[in-house]
């Protein structure tokens, strides 16, 4: 069997971390693809740009018609970020029935039923383990090991660059020092600010929102306060001064569908020394998952950077040239598609 044929979108933190392995891939990666990947294309703005990562000049374009015609591709990876350009080169791939995999969650939080129904009726895969959560395993496990299950409640911490942040303010660090050494670290949006506005953790909570409830979810409607909020600022120096306590800030995401009226939050919250989150640690990300019969379940782990957002990027890459579909739910549907997962009541 030949290995995939790839196109790939950015080649950013992500993208060349991505990139590194296609173009070197360990034979671990060679055996499960059941063949050698070739790196076709990389869709870049600045192809002179020094990079982090050596990349053949040949495979460089910025002519995105190039690499959405070539009819060698196989496989899209789309990881340039944002909602557009994104979402034309995206519909466009699966339109002409390419899979694609993304990681990016301002796209899915705008158009995931869209681009869903898109996938379903070209018969081709969309994948997007990346998008919430970095490296920790969460949209396959939420649809496939968790399906007979009714979700009551979902509490998370799902933005990195927070996390980080709000860690390294509670060993010392100032606000503004933390932020940047987020951002040299590639944790970051391009756009720092929707990780500090809590727009990066609503988009995500929706996303897993839509996975569970099999509705679409209007992010813009997730409540949310982020680090950026001034009453927030001056609560985080009120605890500053009292470092003796054990208690620790973390920006919260909270799914409950308990009451009649779901409810979706994203704010920061100053956990207890006991609360489970309070392991999320550093860039860490950590999702606990209330469901019936199961009970909670945690999955934790790296929240962001190139190579954990490789790791579920390259996963998609296996799923989906192996055939291994991601029971995504018809978001188009309005009623609860239980394809899933469901919520409660
Ligand atoms: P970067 O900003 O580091 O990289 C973006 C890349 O896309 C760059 O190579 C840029 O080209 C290219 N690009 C941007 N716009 C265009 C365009 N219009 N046409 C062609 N190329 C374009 O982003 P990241 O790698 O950090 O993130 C990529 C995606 O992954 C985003 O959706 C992000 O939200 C998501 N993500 C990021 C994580 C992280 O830890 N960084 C973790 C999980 C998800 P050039 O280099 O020439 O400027
Ligand atoms: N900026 C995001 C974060 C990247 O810090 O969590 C991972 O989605």
């Amino acid at each position: 069997m030949k290995g995939p044929t790839v196109a790939l979108l950015g080649l950013g933190t992500v993208g060349s971390a991505v990139a590194r392995r296609l173009l070197s891939p360990p034979p671990w990666l060679v055996a499960r693809l059941g063949g050698v990947p070739r790196l076709k294309w990389v869709l870049v703005r600045h192809p002179e740009k020094p990079r982090a990562i050596r990349v053949d000049r040949s495979l460089l374009t910025t002519d995105p018609e190039r690499v959405l015609r070539d009819p060698e591709v196989d496989v899209v990876i789309e990881l340039i970020g944002g909602v557009e350009p994104a979402r034309r080169y995206v519909s466009r791939a699966l339109e002409a029935g390419r899979p694609v995999i993304t990681a990016n969650k301002a796209l899915l939080a705008e158009s995931l039923a869209e681009l869903a129904a898109l996938a379903r009726r070209r018969g081709v895969e969309l994948a997007f383990e990346g998008a919430v959560a970095g490296g920790v395993p969460i949209i396959r496990p939420l649809l496939r090991c968790l399906a007979a299950n009714r979700v009551r409640r979902l509490r998370a911490v799902l933005n990195g660059t927070c996390n980080y942040v709000l860690t390294r303010v509670a060993q010392g660090a100032t606000l503004e020092a933390a932020v940047r050494a987020a951002q040299e670290a590639g944790y970051a949006e391009a756009d720092p600010s929707d990780d500090l506005s809590g727009r990066d953790a609503a988009r995500k909570l929706a996303i897993l929102a839509m996975l569970v409830t099999g509705e679409a979810v209007d992010w813009n409607r997730v409540r949310r306060t982020g680090l950026d909020d001034p009453a927030f600022r001056r609560a985080l120096e009120a605890t500053a001064s009292g470092a003796q306590s054990r208690s620790r800030w973390r920006l919260v995401a909270t799914a409950d569908w308990r009451g009649a009226v779901p409810s979706l939050t994203v704010q920061p919250e100053l956990l207890p020394p006991d609360d489970p989150l309070l392991q999320a640690a550093g860039v860490e990300n950590m999702i606990l998952i209330e469901a019936d019969p199961v009970g909670t379940v945690r999955f934790a782990g790296p929240g962001a950077g190139g190579d954990a957002t490789a790791s579920a990027v390259l996963a998609d890459l296996i799923a989906v040239w192996r055939g291994d579909r991601l029971p995504l739910p018809d978001l188009n549907r309005g009623a609860l598609d239980r394809v899933g997962i469901a919520a409660a009541p």
